[in-house]
């Protein structure tokens, strides 16, 4: 078993776009500038938007965090969105999800302009990834992506199956790796909730990209040998073995798949990094206009 070390590719990948910053700032007199709204208490957002302002700081851009209380209303936060939609200060806009109840995600993703919406989520981008046109390709399957490139991974002919649908994951990742791309041309499954038989599913894999948001979820039962296993989970526990307070497991049982797995991701460590550098690669496509013209 081979690592896909999201330590190291990011590390390496942040510091080719640390230097990218540097050159914009030089012929624009300004840094690619990303803002995150985040609603709530929801400890994991708290954690990772702060994470994504950090390293935001470490390559060279500016970042802003704008927090509202649970109890913000629809309306106010569309106002909120128009207001930097129209502000061209700003290159990147975020809304982390999940969102308390009363307010509908599908809107608040709609209300953002396109052309800022690094997330990947609007419609357009979404249409546009799947005819294969320049857009911003949502944070986390865009770091998987990267990592199976820097690894040199052939995907090409392969069976990829997916666990889970999200918006967020499974349904962009189905549609990244079915493309006629290099990493891509994959054969592909998703599977979810509903999914008959999930273990034979899952055992065709060539690839596997589990993204269920279930703690020790995929099994060695159900991987094929010498498959190449991507762990999206990031399932948090509270701790006392670790500084935060919390430990952090993945969708996948590390320790008996590893076995089986000619390349695994870690959590920590794996796609969680590779997540942010995707998100920082599009703001610095949107600051620079080269996906869609400023
Ligand atoms: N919640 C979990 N992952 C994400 C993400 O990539 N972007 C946003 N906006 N919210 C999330």
């Amino acid at each position: 078993m081979q690592l896909l070390d999201g330590k190291a590719v990011s590390a390496k990948i942040k510091e080719d776009i640390k230097q990218e910053a540097a050159n914009f700032l030089k012929e624009s007199g300004r840094k690619p500038h990303l803002v995150a709204i985040l609603v709530g208490n929801d400890g994991g957002s708290e954690t990772y938007v702060a994470s994504k302002m950090r390293n935001c700081e470490m390559v060279g851009f500016d970042s802003t965090n704008i927090r509202y209380g649970v109890d913000i209303s629809e309306e106010e936060l569309i106002a909120k969105i128009q207001e930097i939609n129209a502000d061209p200060a700003i290159d990147g806009l975020i809304v982390q999800l999940p969102l308390p109840p009363h307010i509908d995600p599908e809107k608040i993703t709609e209300a953002i302009d396109y052309r800022k919406d690094v997330d990947g989520f609007h419609p357009v981008n979404l249409g546009r990834m799947q005819r294969n046109l320049p857009c911003f390709i949502p944070a986390t399957p865009y770091g998987i992506l990267l990592m199976l490139d820097h690894y040199k991974i052939d995907t090409a002919g392969k069976k990829a199956v997916i666990v889970g649908r999200s918006n967020i994951v499974g349904s962009p990742m189905s549609i990244l790796l079915a493309r006629n791309t290099q990493p891509g041309n994959c054969t592909v499954t998703v599977t979810h909730s509903r999914t008959q038989n999930l273990r034979e599913e899952v055992l065709q894999g060539d690839i596997v990209v589990a993204a269920i948001g279930k703690k020790n979820f995929v099994t060695a039962d159900m991987v094929k040998e010498g498959a190449v296993v991507i762990d999206v989970g990031i399932n948090r526990e509270v701790s006392d073995e670790t500084k935060s307070g919390f430990k952090l497991y993945g969708d996948v049982d590390f320790d008996a798949v590893s076995q089986k797995a000619s390349w695994i991701t870690p959590v920590p460590g794996g796609v969680g990094l590779m997540t942010i550098v995707g998100l920082l690669k599009n703001t610095l496509e949107a600051a620079r206009g080269t996906i869609y013209k400023n």
